[in-house]
């Protein structure tokens, strides 16, 4: 365990422990997986903070529900009181167009970030922060504030070609700016299933990266995760069989990363 995990569990440093959903290419399954570990988290009775740092705001759409009136643009512009919370459940920092205007890799605004998500930390358990698909001034302080990192990918032929410069990113952040960051993995999303081009992707992968980069679990490809995205309902709660089957197979991708995580 690292010395800011050993902190945060004596509660010197706060408890909330920071996951952070990236790959800066877009359409991976990001914002899908982001608000399905925000309702798995929740649902085991966490106290969770959301925070949509993409200004197309899917993940904010999905959880309307739990919104605030506090934008995630405003942790990288002033200090924020972020109200606690009491007992299990969500509450979202949502995405809106002002974080177009975050641009700029300037420390100021990364370390104004990194103090508001610090401060947050005693009265959450866990936040899941969502991200654009650039490399930019918001991935790079949510890296440097963040606990931990989830990098979904699918393995289209082309989605393969960018690992290499998203594995460089993170590492380099781990490397250079946050020693604590764990990376826990790339994990495959929407693999299908019966596509030997994937399977065969799937393979070079786990030779290229080993299990030292990737995640031990993927996420297949189902129709029902698009269908309780628009019901705004986590797949495991939709009645129908096939959409119970695709929350089992997540929910046992999830539970894999709480144990990483330390929350189970
Ligand atoms: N495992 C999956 N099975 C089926 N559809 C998926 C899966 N994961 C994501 N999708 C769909 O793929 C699209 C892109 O996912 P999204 O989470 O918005 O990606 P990102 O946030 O990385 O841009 C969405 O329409 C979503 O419903
Ligand atoms: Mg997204």
């Amino acid at each position: 365990m690292s010395a800011a995990n050993r902190d945060r569990r004596d509660g010197r440093g706060g408890l909330m422990k920071a996951l952070v959903v990236n790959n800066e290419k877009g359409g991976v399954g990001k914002s899908t997986i982001a608000v399905h570990l925000a309702w798995y988290f929740a649902e085991r009775g966490n106290r969770v903070l959301f925070l949509d740092l993409d200004p197309q705001s899917n993940g904010t759409a999905t959880l309307a529900a739990h919104a605030s009136d506090i934008d995630a643009a405003a942790l990288f512009a002033r200090t924020v009181a972020v109200p606690p919370m009491a007992s299990a459940g969500i509450r979202v920092l949502g995405g809106t167009a002002a974080l177009r205007g975050i641009v700029a890799v300037d420390g100021k605004v990364i370390e104004q970030f990194r103090s508001n998500l610090k401060d947050a930390s005693h009265a959450y358990d866990i936040a899941v922060v969502d991200t654009p698909p650039t490399f930019g001034v918001r991935n790079l302080a949510a890296l440097i504030a963040g606990q931990f990192v989830l990098a979904p990918i699918d393995l289209d032929d082309y989605a393969i070609d960018g690992i290499e410069t998203l594995l460089k990113h993170i590492l380099g952040v781990k490397q250079k700016y946050n020693s604590d960051l764990e990376f826990l993995g790339l994990i495959p999303n929407r693999l299908q299933t019966t596509s030997p081009r994937q399977r065969n992707n799937l393979n070079s992968l786990v030779q290229r990266f080993g299990t030292k980069y990737l995640f031990d679990g993927v996420i297949p490809q189902r129709s029902s995760i698009g269908e309780a995205l628009a019901e705004k309902k986590p797949v495991w709660r939709l009645s129908k069989t096939a959409a119970r089957e695709a929350g089992r197979e997540m929910r046992a991708v999830f539970d894999k990363l709480a144990i990483r995580m330390e929350t189970a």
